[in-house]
């Protein structure tokens, strides 16, 4: 009996991809989504590699982009500052895909964009910015860095606003992609650059 070997072409490619987008864009708003958090890296010193776990706020196609909010005293800011260069590493444990982006990122701190994201967030997001400790300061005592009144509440509105001071947006511009699907029969693995879609070995 003849054996089916299995063929994958780039129309395949562009199902994967696309299928994979639709629920990118879906993440932002859906926690339960795997795409929802995700891991950001920066350098740091110039040498180390520095990777941290990121709430997903915005995802767009055409032109590509991801951002996240942080807070702008964060030492991930210092490390973009002195190079733009980082990584967004997704990983949807039941659909067994990993999603990397290549990006340079934009520091959105102060500006139109901040502060018309800033009107989006939620009262509860906003306390983690009304801290007066930088965040990843040595403490010798533990503290929550937000005003211990708001412990087991939100702050109002009004006294939230001491937040926008440190909030920022980070627009991180997509470069390059790469997707790699597991398969038990031969996992598929692709990068997309300037719409163009490459094989690359699994
Ligand atoms: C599930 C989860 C979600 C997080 N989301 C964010 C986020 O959206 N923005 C952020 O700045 N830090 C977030 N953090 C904290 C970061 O992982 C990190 O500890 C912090 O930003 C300090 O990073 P840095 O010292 O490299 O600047 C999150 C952590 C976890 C566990």
């Amino acid at each position: 009996m003849k054996s089916e070997t299995k063929t994958v072409n780039k129309s395949n490619l562009k199902s994967i991809y696309d299928e994979e987008m639709i629920k990118m864009l879906n993440a932002p708003k859906d926690g339960k989504s795997p795409y929802h958090v995700f891991t950001f890296s920066s350098i740091k010193n110039k040498k180390w590699p520095e990777l941290r776990t990121v709430v997903l706020r915005s995802f767009n196609l055409k032109p590509n982009f991801i951002s996240f909010n942080t807070d702008s005293r964060s030492p991930k800011i210092k490390e973009l500052r002195n190079n733009k260069n980082s990584c967004a590493l997704f990983y949807d444990n039941i659909g067994k895909v990993q999603i990397r982006f290549h990006a340079e990122a934009v520091i959105h701190s102060q500006d139109a964009t901040s502060r018309e994201i800033w009107k989006q967030t939620s009262l509860q997001s906003r306390k983690c910015y009304m801290g007066d400790l930088n965040p990843s300061s040595k403490i010798k005592h533990w503290h929550p860095n937000f005003p211990l009144g708001y412990i087991k509440k939100d702050p109002d509105i009004k006294h939230s606003e001491l937040g926008f001071k440190n909030f920022t947006s980070i627009k991180l511009k997509i470069i390059e992609t790469e997707i790699l699907k597991l398969y038990h029969d031969g996992h598929v693995r692709f990068k997309i650059k300037d719409d163009k879609f490459n094989f690359v070995a699994p």
